[in-house]
């Protein structure tokens, strides 16, 4: 059973970091209970995870190990962990409680849902465009359907999209995925070794963050404010730690929103050739412009010829339907 095979085990650490956001500093063992509560409830920590051992929690809360012990003590009493003798505590849900994280999306003509930054569906124009692609499929049925880089007329018709908007692009330049969170585990699964540095919005989109842990990376944080980016940090960044790789989402950044200026966007891309950094550019939010034309392509604004090294991300998960991933 899930529950039983440890597929997900919590790393003290990590659980700490999660925990006192949730619970304040070294919180007591009601508070620790209720930490974990509400971590495992609204989806920030994984139902039927392997909680970290309680002399392991302890030691990265700083609190003492009885008081982990009486937290998940707590835990198991309702029915929010159970465990196996020498074997470990998995999360687990009492019976009729619900993960708030597992929510049907509000819909509707006149409701905005706040908690999806994607646009309301699109009926009427999905329903067409699916009712024009149907009327080709026979057209392809009738070869293997083979296109590891993505059906050829797809692939053409995104790179005439990114010619359009400025940035002159060939179909061979294109590889189609499911989605910007697989093309983003392709392109640093290519390009990363574990071990490697990699530098990181801070804030930056968890998902993202998710497989660069994943996949060994090193995250060299960046700092992101209020203010935005300071360029110039970027490059001193790039300079001292010299990451293989840097990911960017500068067009209404997650989470912060903030829209890079071009001379920022103009300078990473110099410290980048300099450096011989590869930049990793997601552009999934870039479409959903809301009170500002959608900027063009970060990569057109490539002075001259050069040995950039740039991959574009892009989603229509955002400017049109996510389910089409
Ligand atoms: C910056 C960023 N990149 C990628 C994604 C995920 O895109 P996709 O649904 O195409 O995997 C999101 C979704 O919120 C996002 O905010």
């Amino acid at each position: 059973m899930a529950a039983r095979s440890g597929v997900h085990t919590l790393g003290g650490r990590r659980l700490a970091a999660q925990v006192t956001g949730v619970a304040g500093e070294r919180p007591g063992y009601r508070a620790l209970a209720q930490g974990v509560r509400t971590l495992l409830l609204d989806g920030r920590i994984a139902l039927h995870a392997r909680l970290p051992a309680e002399r392991e929690l302890a030691v990265a809360l700083g609190i003492s190990r009885a008081t982990v012990t009486a937290a998940y003590d707590l835990l198991r009493e309702s029915g929010y962990a159970i465990s196996r003798r020498g074997a470990g505590t998995w999360t687990e849900l009492p019976e009729g409680a619900r993960l708030t994280s597992v929510r049907t999306p509000l819909a509707g003509e006149d409701v905005i849902d706040l908690a999806i930054a994607a646009p309301g569906a699109l009926a009427d124009e999905l329903s067409a465009a699916y009712a024009a692609a149907a009327a080709d499929v026979a057209r392809h049925a009738t070869t293997p359907g083979y296109h590891p880089y993505g059906l050829p007329e797809l692939r053409a018709a995104i790179a005439e999209r990114y010619t359009g908007r400025g940035l002159p692009t060939l179909p061979e330049q294109i590889l189609v995925t499911s989605g910007a969170q697989q093309a983003m585990a392709l392109t640093l699964t290519l390009l990363g070794r574990p071990g490697d540095r990699i530098a990181v919005e801070n804030p930056s989109y968890a998902n993202a963050l998710s497989v660069i842990r994943q996949l060994g990376l090193r995250p060299v944080p960046v700092p992101v404010t209020e203010d935005g980016w300071d360029a110039e940090l970027f490059g001193a960044t790039l300079r001292q730690s010299a990451p293989r790789l840097a990911y960017l989402i500068p067009d209404f950044q997650n989470p912060t929103g903030r829209l890079m200026p071009r001379e920022q966007r103009q300078r990473i891309i110099a410290d980048a050739r300099a450096t011989g950094t590869w930049l990793v550019v997601d552009e999934t939010i870039a479409d959903i412009a809301l009170d500002v034309a959608t900027p063009p392509p970060f990569a057109s604004l490539v002075a001259g010829r050069g040995a950039e090294q740039i991959v574009t991300v892009g989603s229509l998960s955002k400017g049109h339907w996510s389910g089409l991933r």
